[in-house]
């Protein structure tokens, strides 16, 4: 694997014009990105990433306006919500316009759309339009190897792609991601059906619903038959290799009590009630309280812990708020690889 870390914007926008693939920071994760019109560059970061080709991807556009090459129709509500959210941590499922590939949307009828925020994610949807034209779109799943945490840091996209051979890449360096988890998806794709969460996130529902003045279908954590394709919708997902363990604030003070043999690091959500005994050979720290915090640094204490050779690691359950929902969700999947 070639992987070229830099901050060359110009560099990185002529890589997807090339056909070659582009890691780029948004605000939520890090994707991998590579040119929508590309069949080619497109089958590239599947074949990265691992991932089955009956998964569609996003593509991330600059604005609004770029939305009618992807999208037909683009409903009023839709209209609404780009206005409301753009640009930020919101994809929208449309019904996509018939010359998007297939590959894109996995054979579907529709088409997921976002407009990241993160000025070097801007910038360079900028360079690459300049290039190509205003409706130019970059198709970018989470920079991770399917199944796999996504990544919040540059140093995360190496680490996951460092191990390949014949692929090369160029890595945008952008800091550490701000939202930390996923965007949240929203499917407008129904005429006349409300507009309904495939994928919670830093968005909420009621944000959307107050935008919107109508209700939203809530997230479904068990999916339904009819709902489409979402990979991030597989119960387990965002896994790390350690098992982890999800457990309320009484049962891991129980657990401690009686600790299994082996390293185990315990993380809090919010330090744990003054007092409470935590033996010598556990590795305890905590996220913060507040659930936007809490996401930013969710993926990358997954990371580092799931490389420190532990052999569980226990997460503390998070209020079960509306508030706490994308992060819950996360977390939930990761734990239920190791039911
Ligand atoms: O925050 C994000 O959305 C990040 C950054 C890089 O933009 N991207 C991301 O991509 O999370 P990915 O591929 O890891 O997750 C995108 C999700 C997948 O679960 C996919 O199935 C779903 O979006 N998706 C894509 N197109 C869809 C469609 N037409 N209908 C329903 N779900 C779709
Ligand atoms: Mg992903």
């Amino acid at each position: 694997m070639s992987i070229i870390r830099g901050q060359d914007i110009d560099e990185a926008a002529r890589w997807l014009l090339a056909g070659r693939l582009v890691a780029f920071p948004t605000e939520t994760v890090y994707g991998l990105g590579a040119n929508a019109a590309d069949e080619q560059a497109i089958r590239a970061v599947f074949a990265a990433k691992g991932r089955p080709l009956d998964h569609p991807v996003i593509v991330h556009v600059l604005d609004q306006h770029a939305c009618s090459a992807w999208a037909q129709p683009v409903s009023a509500q839709a209209e609404q919500l780009m206005q409301a959210f753009w640009p930020g941590p919101l994809t929208l499922v449309l019904p996509r316009h018939p010359g998007v590939s297939p590959l894109i949307t996995a054979g579907q009828d529709t088409v997921a759309l976002r407009c990241p925020a993160h000025p070097v994610a801007r910038q360079l949807l900028q360079r690459f339009a300049h290039l190509c034209g205003p409706q130019a779109g970059v198709i970018a799943p989470s920079a991770n190897r399917f199944g796999q945490v996504s990544p919040t840091q540059a140093d995360h996209v190496h680490e996951e792609f460092n191990e390949l051979d014949d692929i090369a890449m160029y890595v945008l360096e952008g800091g550490a991601a701000t939202v930390g988890i996923e965007s949240t998806i929203v499917d407008l794709s129904q005429t006349g059906q409300p507009a309904r969460i495939l994928r919670p996130g830093h968005v909420t529902a009621r944000q959307i619903e107050a935008v919107l003045g109508t209700r939203v279908r809530a997230f479904d954590q068990g999916g339904s038959e009819d709902s489409p394709r979402v990979s991030g919708s597989l119960k387990a997902h965002y896994a790390p290799r350690t098992p982890l363990l999800l457990f309320d604030r009484q049962m891991l003070e129980h657990k401690l009590g009686q600790l299994p043999d082996g390293r185990i690091a315990v993380v809090g959500c919010g330090p744990l009630l003054r007092g409470a005994k935590m033996p010598a050979r556990i590795h305890y720290e905590y996220l913060p309280a507040d659930e936007k915090k809490y996401a930013a640094r969710l993926y990358d204490t997954v990371r580092r812990l799931d490389r420190a050779g532990f052999d569980a690691l226990w997460f503390e359950q998070p209020p079960q708020d509306e508030s706490w929902m994308a992060v819950n969700d996360r977390l939930h999947r990761a734990a239920a690889a190791f039911d």
